[in-house]
Formats: C-alpha cells, structure tokens, sequence
C-alpha cells in the first residue's frame, strides 16, 4: 500500500476544493426543509457544484446516479435521491459531497436535523460529529493511521453506539478513494505511519443500535439492519507536523469554535 504525499501545489488545490465544499455543505444544510424531495436536495447541491466551476466526483462514480448522497434515519449512507422521498420535521438527513476543483478530490459529510428532533437523534449526531475529533486528536506525522481508528471506536462505543465495519475513510487526491482505508473501530495492527502532506477523509458513520447494516436491492442504499437511526460526519483533512488542518470545516463550524481545542486540552 502506497500513500501519496501531496506537494505544496497540491495541497494548496485540496485546500481550494476543500473550501468550495465546505461552502457548498453550509448552503445546502439551510437549505434543508420539510416536505422538500431528497431529488431536489441533489438537484440544488449538484448547481451549487457546479456554479463554483467543480464537478461533482460522485456522479457516475461506479454507476452512482446522483451528485450527493442523501439518506435519511435508518439509511446510513449512500441513499439515491428520489422524488418520491420527502423529508419531514424530525427526520435526521445525511448529506454527503464530493467536488473535484482542477483535478484535486475533496469529500465531506454531515447529517442535519430537519426542524425540532428527538433528544435521541441530536445526541447521536453530536457524538458522531466529537467522534471524529477523538480521532483527529491523533492525525499527526509521526502517529500511526490506526491510532485514529482506535480513538473514533472506543469514544462511539462508550455510549453504546454501533459503529459501522462494512465502510471506512480512505486516502483522497487525484482520486476520491486512495490508500490507506480507515476503518473507524479498533484495529489490532498499528496502521501505516502518518506523514506531512498525506490528506485523508475521515468519515466515521455511527448507528444508535447495533453495527450491523444491510445493502436495499438499489445496490446502494445502506441501512442499519436493526432500524436504528444512523449519523455520519466526514471531513477531507491534511496532515501536518502539529494540528491536522480540516479542509473542509464550514464556517458557521469555526464560528462555534469547532474543530479549535478545548480548554481542557489545551497546554
Ligand atoms: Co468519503
């Protein structure tokens, strides 16, 4: 397995993808109402792609149909838009993006809450969303891969969560899926070692019942077999010799100061 170590040209064009999905996810999620199709959804995030001059890399990916994966409650990820698919107040809606910008990958998802949701559904959302800081905490050179895998597992599993085995993270670039995979649970091996210029999409999807997820005869949608509701949250970063820079953080995130350490973890 070999990793690519993006130059500073090349990182400069992620950090520019990156940027554009980070705007496309903060328009598309206040765009999200009830009664809207999961289809329009993809329609307006597919013109938000392309009105920054992007093209969305999961359109014809393997036949994928769409320009984002919407999936809704019990989908975990990968759900087709439909215009019969309405959402509805209450539902958990995950949305995720890819864009290319110059032939350089970003790749980013997060789930959103339609209207007022159950207590149960926003705690799954935020944990899914602090697992994947736990994880980043150990994205540095030096560090090993597995190491993030390690601390996204053992954070989700504490609140009796399900964390999925059949989909991981993986390396992004020139291509969406590059090496290494990341699995979001513990590993027994330590991982590759990490290294400055390495940028990677970290997507832990994480189930409020068991792990266990099912493919619909779609070939696409997955959903967790219990029924349970499903979250996910993903962000392209870029690995560096002190914090990993987050590519794809969006600004009403780093206006709540997430992504930032916390008091307690600071020095
Ligand atoms: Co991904």
């Amino acid at each position: 397995m070999s990793v690519s170590i993006k130059s500073a040209r090349e990182i400069e064009l992620m950090r520019a993808a990156g940027k554009i999905l980070a705007k496309v996810h903060e328009n598309l999620g206040k765009e999200l109402k009830p009664g809207m199709s999961t289809w329009e959804i993809d329609k307006l995030g597919e013109e938000m792609i392309r009105s920054f001059g992007c093209i969305p890399s999961f359109k014809n990916y393997n036949g994928y149909p769409a320009a984002i994966c919407v999936s809704v409650n019990n989908e975990v990820v990968h759900g087709i838009p439909t215009k019969k698919h309405l959402i509805h107040e209450g539902d958990i809606v995950s949305l995720d993006a890819g864009v290319i910008y110059k032939g350089y990958h970003s790749d980013a998802a997060r789930t959103h809450g339609v209207g007022e949701i159950s207590k149960e559904a926003a705690l799954l959302i935020e944990r899914t969303r602090q697992s994947f800081f736990e994880g980043i905490k150990y994205a540095k050179d030096g560090n090993h891969l597995h190491e993030i895998s390690n601390a996204i597992g053992a954070y989700a599993e504490s609140f009796g969560y399900g964390v999925v085995r059949e989909l991981v993270g993986h390396g992004i670039g020139t291509h969406l899926h590059e090496d290494p995979q990341i699995p979001n649970f513990a590993q027994k091996s330590r991982g590759v070692r990490l290294k400055s210029g390495m940028t990677l999409a970290v997507e832990p999807m994480i189930n409020a019942g068991r792990p266990d997820v099912e493919w619909l005869s779609d070939d696409w949608t997955v959903v967790t077999e219990d029924g349970s509701l499903s979250a996910h949250y993903e962000n392209t970063i870029l690995i560096t010799d002190g914090e990993p820079e987050i590519l794809t953080l969006t600004e009403t995130e780093s206006n709540l100061g997430i992504g930032e350490p916390k008091g307690e973890d600071r020095a």
